[in-house]
């Protein structure tokens, strides 16, 4: 069975993920789609969101499966009998990061990375930024699928009204929003 790992952050998962993963169900027999559990990374939403979320948008595939992982990707791979990576190239400032990672990755455990052109209508979208246009107000529809766009009002009005109960501090400074904007200062995931 040739088998192959979408891995990622998807804190939430976008269309851009979500082509990436369909082309490559498309080409495999089966896709893992591995989400990271990193706890010195903030995030908008709970490794478990993000696995259902992934669950949901992936089901009408028939060959994508979500786990999650810890440790190194490579040692994913090998308990899951993956020989390969794959990844989406939205421009040339994802190469030289990506290349390191990918010829890590060969050097570590003969691990391959196929990397796919993005989707021009995507190229210029990362889950931080939805997270930051959505978080001021501004329209993502039709960037992420309709139950990520959902969960991310919930979850963006929860914390504002939960900022709006400490009228004594700022927006900025109310320790859940502040979180928040101070997840937007990380690299710009995928
Ligand atoms: O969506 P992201 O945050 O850009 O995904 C990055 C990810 C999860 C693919 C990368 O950080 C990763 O593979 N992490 C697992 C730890 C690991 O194997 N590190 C060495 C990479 S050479």
């Amino acid at each position: 069975m040739r088998r192959v790992v979408c891995p990622g952050s998807f804190d939430p998962v976008t269309n851009g993920h979500l082509d990436i993963i369909g082309r490559a169900s498309g080409l495999y027999d089966e896709v893992v789609v591995a989400v990271l559990i990193n706890i010195t990374k903030k995030s908008l939403f709970s490794v478990d969101e993000r696995v259902a979320m992934l669950g949901e948008v992936t089901k009408g595939y028939g060959n994508v499966r979500v786990e999650r992982f810890h440790g190194l990707l490579v040692d994913f791979c090998a308990a899951n009998g993956i020989t390969a990576i794959v990844k989406g190239l939205r421009a040339v400032s994802d190469f030289e990061y990506e290349m390191q990672m990918a010829q890590m990755n060969y050097r570590l455990a003969k691990v391959e990375t196929m990397f796919m052109t993005t989707n021009p209508l995507y190229s210029f979208l990362s889950s931080s930024l939805i997270k930051e246009i959505a978080t001021y107000g501004g329209d993502v529809s039709g960037l992420v699928p309709e139950i990520v766009l959902t969960e991310l009002r919930a979850r963006l009005k929860d914390l504002s009204s939960a900022a709006r109960r400490l009228p004594a501090m700022s927006w900025e400074s109310h320790a859940g929003a502040g979180r928040l904007i101070g997840r937007f200062s990380h690299r710009q995931t995928r």
